[in-house]
């Protein structure tokens, strides 16, 4: 039998392959959010997109995005993902026939990633919108979100001072985890309940565990 031997693979035709197949696995599922992701690909190749949307990361958006709607149900005039990162959880909601969501604004500090979040959204432009800002530095009351939602607890240092800043009734959707070893990971939890003491929310609807093989994920939804 006939041996071919493959020569090395330039790291350029990484990018080329991992579009051509994001482009045929959007097309073969018909999802507006996998069509982004390749159009993520080919605009903005710094992008740490393959991270972002690694099987873990999907796993604990679906998790919540499936709670979400069996906790507070399917229909939001506003929602406000805060530390949004590259706008994955609002395109999971927005591409989700079950919801009725008129608009949702994705949050983060780091400029970087509003373009590609805006790329990642395209299909959903009327209905999504990328911003720059620090949540501690946000006026809640002038958003009027009937949903806000932080998947990033463990990032920021006091999750108690950046609830106070939230019109009390707000419904959230927060989200925290155990992975100590992380160096971004500066306010990891040991528990739930570790986490639900910290929250200190005025109402719960949801409070649960996510194991991963790495390590657990936390989910609180309630009021504040
Ligand atoms: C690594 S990402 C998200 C991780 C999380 N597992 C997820 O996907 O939901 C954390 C994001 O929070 C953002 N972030 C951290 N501090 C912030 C702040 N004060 N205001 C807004 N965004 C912030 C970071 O820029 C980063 O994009």
């Amino acid at each position: 039998m006939k041996h071919t031997s493959h020569p090395p693979t330039p790291a350029s035709d990484w990018y080329e392959n991992a579009f051509d197949l994001t482009r045929g696995i959007a097309a073969y599922t018909g999802s507006p959010l996998i069509d982004g992701i390749a159009k993520v690909i080919a605009r903005h190749p710094d992008a740490d997109i393959a991270n972002a949307f690694n099987h873990r990361q999907v796993a604990c958006k679906l998790w919540a995005r499936d709670t979400l709607l069996e906790a507070a149900g399917k229909s939001y005039k506003r929602i406000v993902v805060l530390g949004g990162w590259y706008g994955i959880l609002s395109a999971m909601l927005l591409e989700d026939c079950r919801f009725e969501i008129a608009m949702a604004e994705s949050y983060d500090i780091d400029a970087s990633v509003e373009a590609v979040a805006r790329t990642l959204n395209a299909t959903f432009a009327d209905r999504f919108r990328a911003i720059t800002a620090d949540m501690y530095a946000i006026d809640y009351a002038s958003l009027d979100a009937d949903l806000i939602v932080n998947t990033s607890c463990e990032h920021i240092a006091d999750l108690r001072s950046w609830l106070a800043l939230i019109p009390s009734g707000t419904r959230v959707l927060l989200q925290s985890n155990d992975y100590f070893s992380e160096p971004t990971h500066i306010n990891c939890v040991e528990s739930v309940d570790a986490f639900a003491d910290q929250a200190k929310l005025a109402t719960l609807d949801f409070v649960g565990a996510l194991p991963t093989k790495k390590y657990t994920r936390f989910m609180l939804i309630g009021t504040v």
